[in-house]
């Protein structure tokens, strides 16, 4: 079953099986049905890279329905399916006037996954405004409730991500909005730039500040549906002082955000411009002109070649700045 058109990097690669779920009591019957089998969870196919074809049963989440469970005269909980799309829901919020998701509009993927890499862009991360979620025991098709709490959500890190990894697939996620009083955050990057730009009136409605967040992603990171990509290829790193010092007094033009006494993040799209990386491609793989964190596919790359890239990136950020840097996308 060809999977090219389910990875945000169009990679063609193929699973042995494929099904897509549309319901939970589906999705309980399908893992109970295919207890022996080896599975594979597939979501909005927005944080991965495929290099192989998939020797599993690949189990498409596709459920859908966002629903308003709880609500006050200030606040909203709002929940939504695992499979509905990122960008819409936070739209659809918006529309309503529900306040607390703008900073994340137009990230690729699907609601499922964003508890399971705590998804952030210009300062706000998913942990911000998220209440809880619901996933499914794939062992024993429990519904479990997970708090934010329970989640361990760090920088780009759940859970999900670590002891529980593979155990759970996420079918909903409830977010806890605002319906007066929207507290708007344009402190970080472009944001209050770009609002100058378009003459607005401060402060901005939150939809103004969703309208300029797509923008300058726009301007920066690839469309998926022109250029396969998968966002970030890489975290930014995060170092300690005296690592950091250590470099610093030889690049005294890079950036970094101190994060307390002891850790110093740098961006890794700086260390990979520093290479030489941007813009750079090496037949159809490539790093994005525009944000060099972002690795591209330029139409018949395949999964290997853009990991040899990744691989060459880290090697020579490691040989000149003697900084690791990981990949952000899961390789598969
Ligand atoms: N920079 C460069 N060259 C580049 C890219 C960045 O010098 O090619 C420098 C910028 O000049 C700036 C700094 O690096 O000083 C930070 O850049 P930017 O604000 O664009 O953000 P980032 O750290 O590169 C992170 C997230 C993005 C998110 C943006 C905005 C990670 C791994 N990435 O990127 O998330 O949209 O901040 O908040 O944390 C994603 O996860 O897929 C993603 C796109």
């Amino acid at each position: 079953y060809p999977l090219k058109n389910y990875n945000t990097f169009g990679i063609s690669v193929f699973a042995k099986e494929f099904v897509s779920v549309h319901t939970t009591q589906e999705l309980a019957e399908v893992l109970k049905e295919n207890q022996s089998k080896k599975l594979f969870i597939l979501g909005g196919g927005s944080n991965m890279l495929l290099t192989q074809d998939i020797n599993a049963l690949v189990i498409h989440v596709d459920l859908k329905g966002k629903e308003v469970v709880w609500q006050d005269n200030e606040t909203v909980h709002v929940k939504a399916m695992a499979g509905e799309n990122w960008h819409e829901f936070v739209q659809h919020c918006i529309e309503h006037n529900f306040g607390g998701l703008e900073n994340l509009s137009l990230i690729p993927g699907n609601v499922g996954t964003t508890p399971i890499q705590n998804i952030g862009a210009y300062g706000t991360e998913i942990k911000d405004t998220m209440i809880s979620c619901e996933a499914m025991d794939i062992a024993t098709q429990q519904l479990i409730t997970f708090t934010k709490e329970d989640c361990e959500f760090g920088y780009r890190e759940s859970i999900f991500k670590g002891k529980l990894k593979d155990k759970y697939i996420i079918t909903s996620v409830t977010f806890g909005l605002t319906k007066t009083n929207h507290t708007v955050n344009t402190s970080y990057g472009d944001i209050a730039a770009e609002l100058t730009r378009k003459g607005v009136t401060l402060p901005p409605t939150i939809k103004e500040v969703s309208d300029a967040v797509t923008a300058i992603r726009q301007s920066k990171l690839p469309d998926p549906k022109e250029l396969g990509n998968s966002g970030s290829f890489f975290k930014n790193p995060i170092i300690t002082i005296q690592d950091f010092e250590r470099v610093y007094i030889l690049h005294p033009q890079m950036p970094h955000y101190t994060l307390d006494d002891t850790y110093v993040k740098v961006p890794a799209g700086w260390l990979i411009e520093q290479c030489g990386f941007k813009g750079k491609r090496f037949g159809d793989a490539g790093v994005h002109a525009k944000q060099a964190l972002v690795l591209v596919n330029y139409g018949n790359a395949t999964g290997q070649e853009l990991l040899d890239l990744s691989k060459n990136i880290q090697k020579t950020v490691r040989d000149t700045f003697g900084i690791a840097i990981e990949a952000e996308v899961n390789i598969i």
